[in-house]
């Protein structure tokens, strides 16, 4: 039921795959009001919103009726960048999931947000079991002197490795405070079986069908192992994330790229 205390919030990117998770997610929020569903795709080709919810592919049609607090963007950086000029003009605080952003663009958003005295939080992963270990890698870290990350993900992800294992990979250099020790064999019958090189960490990708978003760590030291693992198995993994940064975003000055920034385990930075 809505109240004048729900945070109204609009969808942009409703008609996308993730898109139609969050308009499912805000929908069965109760101290959230689902104001507009937008996207490019005209309505006639739109497909079937999963919730009753206005649709608009004009986004200033959109704040105009709906007059959104919020508006979560999962489209692509492309299409977010603009969205967020017209939105923070028109103080709509802003969650964007779309990924893709440049480190100009986000040096750009995060002073449209303090022009305009309005909250931004972009994160590339809103999956918090993923966010939670890459900042429990990060922990481990100074204890082992080996490690394997190892990341798996449909055959149709363009990248390799995943953004997630380049942050665990960061992570883990950082909470190191130096390189990891690196075994390379004295023969190689076949080339690149022990995977990339970051600062001694060995990143291995695998690509097939029937897989989503999976990522391992792997320590080891003398006499022990330590595994760290997240799976993730549909689209529902991100909502836990994006609610809580609707929510926060609220009470937030300015912008704040990264999830765990918002927990408060985050990285003081
Ligand atoms: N941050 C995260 O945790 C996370 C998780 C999954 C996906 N993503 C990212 O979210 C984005 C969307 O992913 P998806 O799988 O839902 O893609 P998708 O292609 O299924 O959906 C994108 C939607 O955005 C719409 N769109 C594109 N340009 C637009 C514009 N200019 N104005 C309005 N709507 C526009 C498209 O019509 C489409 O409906 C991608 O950038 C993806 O990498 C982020």
């Amino acid at each position: 039921m809505a109240t004048s205390n729900n945070i109204r919030v609009a969808v942009h990117g409703a008609a996308g795959k993730v898109g139609m998770e969050v308009l499912r997610a805000i929908a069965a929020e109760q101290d959230m009001e689902l104001v507009a569903a937008i996207d490019r795709i005209p309505q006639a080709d739109a497909p079937t919103l999963p919730v009753h919810v206005p649709y608009y592919s004009v986004l200033t049609d959109a704040i105009t009726a709906g007059k959104p607090d919020v508006i979560v963007d999962f489209t692509n950086a492309e299409a977010s960048l603009p969205m967020a000029r017209v939105a923070l003009a028109e103080g709509v605080r802003l969650v964007v999931g779309s990924t893709g952003w440049t480190e100009d663009q986000l040096d750009y958003l995060s002073a449209l947000c303090d022009e305009h005295k309005s909250a931004g939080v972009v994160a590339p992963n809103f999956a918090l079991g993923a966010v939670l270990l890459t900042y429990l890698a990060g922990l481990v870290a100074p204890y082992f002197e080996y490690v394997d990350v190892s990341e798996e993900h449909h055959e149709a992800k363009i990248d390799a490795p995943s953004g997630t294992a380049m942050g665990i990979a960061k992570a883990i250099h950082e909470g190191r405070g130096g390189d990891m020790t690196r075994q390379m064999p004295t023969r190689e019958p076949l080339t690149g079986t022990r995977g990339g090189d970051y600062h001694g960490i060995s990143v291995h990708s695998s690509r097939m069908p029937g897989r989503m978003a999976h990522h391992q760590v792997t320590f080891g030291t003398a006499g022990q192992t330590l595994t760290l693992r997240h799976d993730t198995t549909n689209r529902e993994c991100y909502m836990p994330g994006v609610l809580m940064a609707v929510r926060k975003v609220m009470d937030m000055q300015g912008l704040t790229v990264g999830l765990e920034k918002i927990l408060d385990f985050g990285p003081a930075k």
